[in-house]
């Protein structure tokens, strides 16, 4: 089975680069696909609050025989729990969910900047982790100024920022800022939500390198250096998505890759202007 590079994050953790997301994974098969997932060699489950699917990966933690120290698990904290009484009986509620005692890693899902509470929360997510409860805190969908509020106003930096980041979307005004905090992005929608995959540059890529597109797009996100977590529901794409090791694309794959960018390219919303509570 592939051995999955790991990141070393500032606090000292490390957390596997490939991992699974389960964003629209229906709550009724989660459990399921994250079998399959761990079956495949996945280590790294990522959830949300909002997915609605806790249960079903809690499910599948306890049925496997992996032991827990293997694996690494993140959930997100809800748009609309913000607020620090919230977000602690969130935070319970997500761990009954998971049924773990400490989670890997825990993210404020969106800043909902016009609710003006992000904030409040990135200090909750400061005492749970200081508490011992959370081994590592981050942040999703964080613009600068956000990223450069919590800090400010905590002195403390997430360690992780998940963001949309594919192909047609490439977020590289950002990289700066982050290597500069040492913030480490985690792509979400890596395969753009599934819309890049019959990408004509990307197929002759693949091509090249007897490889499918969903797997030419997950290696160039880690030979990017990013964390990546694309979804699948399907066993056998599960375990393909996987299957993304011992091959390197070379600087031409990676200009043509690259040339793919569009500054309108995003799936998903805008987190400077997303105002919607879960
Ligand atoms: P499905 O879940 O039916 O397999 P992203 O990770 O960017 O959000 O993309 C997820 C989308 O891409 C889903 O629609 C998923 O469909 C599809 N997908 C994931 N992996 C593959 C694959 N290897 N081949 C084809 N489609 C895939």
């Amino acid at each position: 089975m592939a051995s999955v590079p790991s990141i070393k994050l500032r606090d000292g953790n490390s957390i596997p680069q490939l991992g699974l997301g389960v964003w629209q994974v229906d709550p009724n098969i989660t459990a399921r696909v994250v079998t399959d997932a761990i079956e495949a060699g996945y280590r790294s489950i990522d959830t949300a609050e909002g997915y609605n699917n806790e249960q079903g990966v809690g499910d599948a933690i306890k049925r496997t025989s992996v032991p827990r120290s293997e694996l690494f698990i993140t959930s997100k904290l809800r748009n609309g729990g913000h607020a620090r009484d919230l977000a602690l009986a969130s935070f319970d509620a997500t761990m009954k969910a998971l049924g773990l005692e400490q989670l890997d890693m825990f993210l404020i899902h969106w800043p909902v900047p016009s609710q003006g509470k992000y904030v409040e929360a990135w200090k909750t997510l400061v005492e749970l982790k200081t508490q011992g409860r959370i081994r590592s805190i981050g942040v999703s969908n964080f613009n600068q100024d956000h990223l450069e509020r919590i800090i400010g106003e905590t002195g403390e930096a997430p360690v992780v920022n998940q963001i949309e980041l594919h192909p047609r979307f490439q977020q590289r005004d950002k990289r700066a800022f982050h290597k500069q905090h040492d913030i480490v992005i985690e792509s979400w929608s890596p395969l753009g939500s599934g819309r890049m995959l019959d990408d004509p540059t990307i197929a002759q890529i693949a091509k090249k390198h007897g490889k499918s597109a969903a797997q030419t797009i997950i290696h160039w996100h880690l030979q990017e250096g990013l964390i990546v977590i694309p979804k699948s529901t399907h066993k056998e794409r599960i375990v393909e998505n996987f299957d993304v090791f011992g091959f390197e694309l070379d600087a031409d794959d990676m200009a043509k890759i690259k040339g793919l960018d569009q500054s309108r390219g995003r799936v998903g919303s805008d987190p400077a202007t997303a105002s919607f509570l879960f």
